[in-house]
């Protein structure tokens, strides 16, 4: 009796400081912005990283969907758990050395717990639609997100005339980029990139969009539908 006073005295004492920070997937749910430009929470919406909609119980590397993982990944023999995944956050590059995913870890222990609480209801299926696009844009990050590159991308079936490319030229180191609301802009070449989006996301056929890039104003994307259009519409004329 007395011993197992003493035990449950001791384990208190060691597991008060977990408790007294408890676990709270709202918290979990803002932390998962780190995870959100690369990774959606809707059934195989893939983008640099897997869809993470299903997660528990998942092999990992086994998602058909996704056409880039790692041989490292794939035969690893990894079931997705509450275990496995807080070794994978902790430091991905040790549990599965050579793995593709540029992403650190996360030391703190606390903030794993909180993330892993989030996801592990926010993964089930039927819980996506909300859930993926409040941790993927959280709030303020909405409109602009879309634009500066981060959180979800922008859906460009539907496209402002402000973005609609309606004609490209190129002369000496210059593309000229003319849209739907009649402006042209000039782009040094190196400046603009050239980009598909084969998704449902990406842009009707013949239809590319113009997206800023970067944080100075200077650089765009133009987004195809599939990669023979690039060619296509770029004219050469000074
Ligand atoms: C910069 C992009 C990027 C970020 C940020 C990122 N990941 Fe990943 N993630 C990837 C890629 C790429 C893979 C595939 C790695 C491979 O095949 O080796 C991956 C794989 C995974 C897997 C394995 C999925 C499967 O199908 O087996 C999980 C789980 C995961 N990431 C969770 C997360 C979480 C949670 C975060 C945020 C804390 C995060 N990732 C942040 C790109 C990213």
């Amino acid at each position: 009796m007395k011993r197992f006073g003493l035990t449950v005295l001791l384990s208190i004492a060691l597991f008060s400081p977990a408790l007294a920070q408890h676990v709270d997937a709202t918290r979990g749910q803002r932390d998962f912005r780190a995870c959100a430009p690369c990774h959606s929470l809707e059934p195989d919406r893939n983008m640099t990283g897997p869809s993470l909609a299903n997660l528990w119980g998942r092999k990992a590397g086994s998602l058909p969907s996704f056409e880039r993982y790692s041989d490292a990944l794939k035969s690893s023999g990894i079931i997705w758990d509450d275990r496995s995944l807080d070794g994978w956050l902790t430091e991905p590059q040790r549990m599965v050395p050579e793995n593709e995913m540029p992403f650190a870890g996360i030391k703190d222990a606390a903030v794993r717990a909180d993330l892993l609480a989030f996801l592990k209801d926010a993964s089930k299926p039927g819980a996506t639609q909300q859930t993926a696009q409040q941790g993927g844009m959280g709030g303020m990050m909405g409109g602009m997100g879309g634009m500066m590159g981060g959180g979800q991308d922008q859906n460009l079936k539907k496209l402002e005339p402000g973005i609609q490319v309606k004609a490209i030229t190129y002369c000496h180191d210059t593309y000229r980029v003319t849209t739907g609301d009649g402006r042209s802009r000039a782009f040094w070449e190196r400046n603009l990139r050239f980009k598909t989006d084969s998704s449902k996301d990406g842009p009707e056929k013949g239809a590319p969009a113009i997206l800023p890039a970067g944080m100075m104003g200077d650089r765009a994307s133009v987004i195809f539908a599939a990669p023979e259009e690039i060619t296509r519409i770029i004219v050469a004329r000074c």
